[in-house]
């Protein structure tokens, strides 16, 4: 399927749903505010791929990602209860050690890029396409 649509409703604020587009993970997070705040923060961070915030999501409260570490394409974890989360609070990729921010962006190890932002659209209140 080139599109994947994906009802969010359900989806509480602090939880994360990993959906498959294309073959690939995509990570839909429902951001907490603290997260949606830190992320705001650290635009004004040393980052290693500068991009703000703002920039990388549509609505603040929802974090849309290719779950593909940047480095070797591992699948970074943090999507799941109980799972690292690495030292900036977003996701942690275990096969080399990369940490990414509430932003997806990276923050430390040697993966070059954020975590990418694939396009998606919001149909409604309840419902995003991917794709
Ligand atoms: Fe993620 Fe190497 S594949 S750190």
């Amino acid at each position: 399927l080139s599109t994947t649509e994906v009802d969010i409703s359900q989806i509480e604020e602090g939880q994360s749903v990993t959906v498959v587009w294309r073959g690939k993970p995509v990570f839909v997070r429902h951001r907490t505010a603290a997260e949606i705040e830190q992320a705001a923060k650290d635009d004004s961070a040393s980052l290693v791929d500068v991009q703000k915030d703002a920039d990388r999501v549509q609505k603040p409260e929802w974090l849309i990602l290719l779950g593909v570490c940047t480095h070797l394409g591992c699948v970074p974890l943090g999507q799941k209860p109980g799972d690292p989360k690495g030292e900036f609070g977003g996701w942690f990729c275990p096969c080399h050690g990369s940490h990414y921010d509430t932003s997806g962006r990276i923050r430390k190890g040697p993966a070059p890029l954020n975590l990418a932002v694939p396009p998606y659209a919001f149909l409604d209140d309840e419902n995003v396409k991917i794709g």
